[in-house]
Order: structure tokens, then sequence, then C-alpha cells
């Protein structure tokens, strides 16, 4: 790992609140200050033996085309952003709408939120291509305005297929607004964070978005809080 690399790495745990750098497995926790946030009672696991999903990532890309559902077409959008990863991931997430920089280059999260995304990922020891990431809207809003509610009625259900053919058994939604997309819910993210969700076969867990880390790296220490207990989970199995 070049320096710049390894002093990046070492700050990104430090801010997740992760005591020092040992070679034995467990080195990135510590004790935690608080007891973790009560959470539902956990959901049980979704059975090993589903039978092969009714259709494919491709066959959605096909079915969502070039598509003109909503107004977002009309407004600037360079390309659609359908999602990227592992099409048998047990991990996904889920996040709001692409920006500037996903519209760019076609592929969700790879703009500066995205950059801490994909470390977050690595903190539990995955690579972003073992997992799936993916938005409630495929298209980017103006201005990186919020998506609006007609957007969202149109697009969703891309997603929802998308969930049905990856069946993860973990989603991690991050930010207010896909937990609330998926959970359909008002709650802010404040009172969701730190809980699981049954959704469809998998574990829902809402988290803070990463471009809400990058304004508050303080809510990083949360964040490392649930990426370990997604650890935990997928280990379980
Ligand atoms: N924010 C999101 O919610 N999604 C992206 O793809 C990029 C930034």
């Amino acid at each position: 790992m070049a320096s710049e690399d390894l002093s990046a790495h070492l700050e990104f745990f430090g801010e997740l609140g992760v005591a020092g750098v040992r070679l034995e497995p467990d080195w990135r926790d510590r004790p935690a200050a608080e007891p973790p946030p009560s959470a539902a009672p956990a959901p049980a696991p979704p059975p090993q033996d589903l039978p092969p999903p009714a259709e494919t990532l491709e066959a959605i890309r096909a079915d969502l085309g070039n598509c003109t559902r909503c107004k977002l077409h009309g407004l600037g959008r360079r390309q659609i952003v359908f999602g990227v990863g592992n099409p048998d991931a047990r991990l996904m997430f889920v996040g709001e709408a692409p920006g500037a920089d996903e519209d760019l280059q076609g592929e969700p999260f790879v703009g500066r939120a995205g950059q801490l995304l994909t470390k977050i990922i690595e903190a539990i020891g995955l690579r972003r291509q073992d997992v799936y990431i993916a938005n409630v809207i495929k298209c980017r809003p103006p201005n990186n305005r919020n998506p609006e509610s007609d957007e969202v009625e149109q697009c969703e259900r891309f997603l929802f297929r998308q969930i049905d053919t990856i069946r993860p058994t973990v989603i991690v939604a991050l930010g207010k607004f896909a937990a609330q997309s998926l959970l359909r819910t008002t709650d802010p993210i404040t009172r969701l964070r730190g809980r699981e969700f049954r959704y469809r076969d998998a574990i829902l867990m809402p988290t803070y978005h990463p471009a809400y880390l990058l304004r508050t790296p303080s809510a990083k220490r949360e964040v490392w809080g649930d990426m370990k207990r997604v650890r935990e989970i997928l280990k379980g199995e």
C-alpha cells in the first residue's frame, strides 16, 4: 500500500473510532463507548433453498430501456444509472439517486461519497465488486434536488425487481431517502438507523448516507457500528 493510501486508511479507521492496526482478525474493533442501539427482534434468515429468480438483471435493464416514464429523462440526465456489482451479492446497498459523477460515468456511488462507501465496504473485508449497489432513482435529478413522488413511483419498481433478483441477505439503506422509500415511512433517519427490519426476504438496515458522513465525520462511528452488525449477520449464515 502506498504511504498516502496507508495514511488515508488509518485516518478512515481513526474517524470510525477504531483503536489501531494489529494483525489479529479483530484489529478493527474496540469496545463501544455506549451500548449498541436497541434493535428490533432479529428476523429469521432467509431460506437457503430458494428457486431461481424469475428474471435476470439484464432483463430488468432491457425493460428499463431508454426510460421516459418520468420527467427526469428530459431534465438533463446523460444516462441511466442502473446498478453495479455482483448479481449474487449477499449484501446490497441502496442510495437515493445519481449525482453528477454517477450521471457522467453511468455507475452509482463513484463520486466523493462513493469513494467513502467503497472504504466502508472494504472496512468489513469485502470488495466493491462483491456487493451490489443501486439507487431508488436511476436518473440524476437536476441540481441534485430531492427526487419527487411521481419519479419515485415510476422508478422504485425497478429497484424492487433488482432486489427480488439478487435476493441479498442484507440490504443497507443509505440515508433518509432510501430508508424512507423502502420502508414506506416518514420516520427520520435518526429513528430508523441502528434498527433491523424485515424487508422482502432480506434484513434491511438503515444507516447514514456517505455524503452526510463527509459533512459530519463524527457520525462515522455509528456507521461503523452498523457495518460491524452487517458483518456479523453475513458471518452468521
Ligand atoms: N448519492 C446517492 O444516493 N447515490 C449515488 O449513486 C451517488 C450519490
